[in-house]
């Protein structure tokens, strides 16, 4: 019998990878230019961690981690998010002696045993950042700007909507919830099942529940925003600020609280609007009592996680396959596909994307395979042509060709695509 994948834990085909290449490099590179530094953290930590991490409230560690036993000793959990993970590894390698502030970035899945659905699975990406060791406002609105820069300016993603909320600390937290358990008190019968659960484990989260009954009574309920204490009033007051100056165009969503417990503070997403029920393509906001509920000294935090997924479900179709690049060998007959395949061995060594054929196919079927590869040239060793030292020259998009000595097609090769190169960027 076939095997099959595992439901939502899709693969990623060759003909979709370069895509994912693209994006992948376009945020790389943004990130570097904002001073973040990669790091890579095992996909698999004690369960503990996100349990201490993420909050035993939460839907992730109630229901959708998997969790196993390592030969019966260590309970591990395959990571669900990248925070806790980052936290951990940032004390562990004690790496505030080194830096005050540490800018980091990952890049990798992660896993939830959440019900599958379009734009939901079980193993999907993340790229996240974390800015850990600084209360300021202002590394508020610099993260947000990163995100806003990668999401509009970089990946070009149209119509994408900023969801800014604050949800307070440890000093208004309590105030908080008090007066939304007031208000919910005499109307708990009104909300759904999962948020009758919710009152005692994780009453926020009823904020931003999608259920008809539950919106409706949240509508009227007393919101974070409005019992936020002097200190997070005014850094919520500076943030928003700072993002007018940077002209970053946000919404206040007062319902907005986020899915995971760690979250003080400034809260935010980025929506789209296209995409349907999963529609968060990013989320975020600031930890600053993680590290310390971690075990560490009193350290504040703030990142962001972009779901890889649900951005490439955003982009704009398909539609840039990229420019012609690197050449095809087209040869006729065995003596050919000799010299063909020396040539192809230097083109490539000169850092040139090379492809020929080796099964033998005639050249109309070799010519074929060459559109598909969408290679800028071809060229063609002929016996005829070999003979007197010559090849054929096929550019690809202007359709022309020509003969040039069979000695100095490399050099010749190099010299254009240093040309392309220059004119339209890499190919
Ligand atoms: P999160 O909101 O749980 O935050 O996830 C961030 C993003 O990951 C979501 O906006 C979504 O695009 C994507 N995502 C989450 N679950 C799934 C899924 N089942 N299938 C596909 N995509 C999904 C965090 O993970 C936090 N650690 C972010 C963070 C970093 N906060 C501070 N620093």
């Amino acid at each position: 019998m076939q095997l099959k994948g595992v439901r939502g834990a899709p693969d990623l085909l060759p003909q979709e990878s370069a895509r994912w290449q693209r994006v992948e490099a376009t945020t790389r590179s943004l990130l570097q230019r904002y001073g973040y530094a990669e790091i890579r953290t095992p996909v698999f930590e004690r369960t503990e961690l996100f349990v201490r991490g993420i909050g035993e409230g939460t839907d992730i560690v109630e229901k959708e981690m998997y969790t196993f036993t390592d030969q019966g000793e260590v309970n591990l959990t395959l990571r669900p998010e990248g925070t806790a993970p980052v936290v951990r590894a940032y004390l562990e390698h004690q790496m505030a002696t080194q830096f005050p502030f540490v800018k980091v970035y990952y890049l990798g899945p992660m896993f939830r045993r959440e019900r599958p659905q379009s734009g939901r699975y079980r193993q999907f990406h993340q790229i996240g950042v974390e800015a850990i060791g600084s209360h300021q406002p202002a590394v508020d609105a610099e993260v947000i700007d990163l995100l806003w820069a990668l999401m509009v300016e970089e990946l070009r993603i149209p119509d994408l909507q900023l969801r800014l909320n604050s949800i307070g600390d440890a000093a208004c937290r309590p105030t908080i919830r008090d007066r939304l358990l007031r208000y919910m008190a005499d109307r708990s019968s009104g909300l759904c099942h999962d948020c009758q659960g919710r009152l005692t484990r994780n009453p926020l989260r009823i904020m931003d529940c999608k259920q008809a009954g539950c919106q409706s009574l949240v509508a009227e309920a007393p919101k974070p925003i409005e019992s936020l204490c002097e200190a997070c009033a005014a850094h919520f007051a500076e943030v928003r600020s700072l993002l007018d100056i940077l002209k970053i165009p946000y919404t206040i969503d007062d319902r907005l609280v986020r899915g995971l417990e760690y979250y003080t503070k400034t809260a935010f997403e980025v929506i789209n609007p296209r995409l349907g029920a999963q529609n968060a393509l990013a989320g975020g906001g600031r930890f600053d009592g993680l590290i310390e509920a971690m075990g560490g000294p009193s350290t504040p935090g703030i990142g962001f996680a972009v779901g890889l997924e649900r951005v490439m479900a955003s982009l704009p179709s398909a539609s840039d396959e990229g420019a012609l690049h690197g050449v095809y060998v087209a040869t006729i007959g065995r003596e050919a596909q000799r010299i063909g395949m020396g040539l192809l061995q230097e083109l490539r060594r000169r850092g040139m994307r090379g492809l020929m054929d080796l099964e033998a196919r005639s050249l109309k079927g070799q010519m074929r395979q060459a559109n598909k590869e969408r290679v800028r040239y071809c060229v063609i060793l002929g016996e005829d042509e070999l003979r007197q030292g010559q090849v054929m020259l096929r550019d690809m998009v202007k359709a022309d060709q020509g003969s040039v000595a069979l000695e100095q097609i490399v050099e010749h090769l190099v010299g254009l695509e240093a040309v392309c190169e220059r004119e339209h960027g890499t190919p």
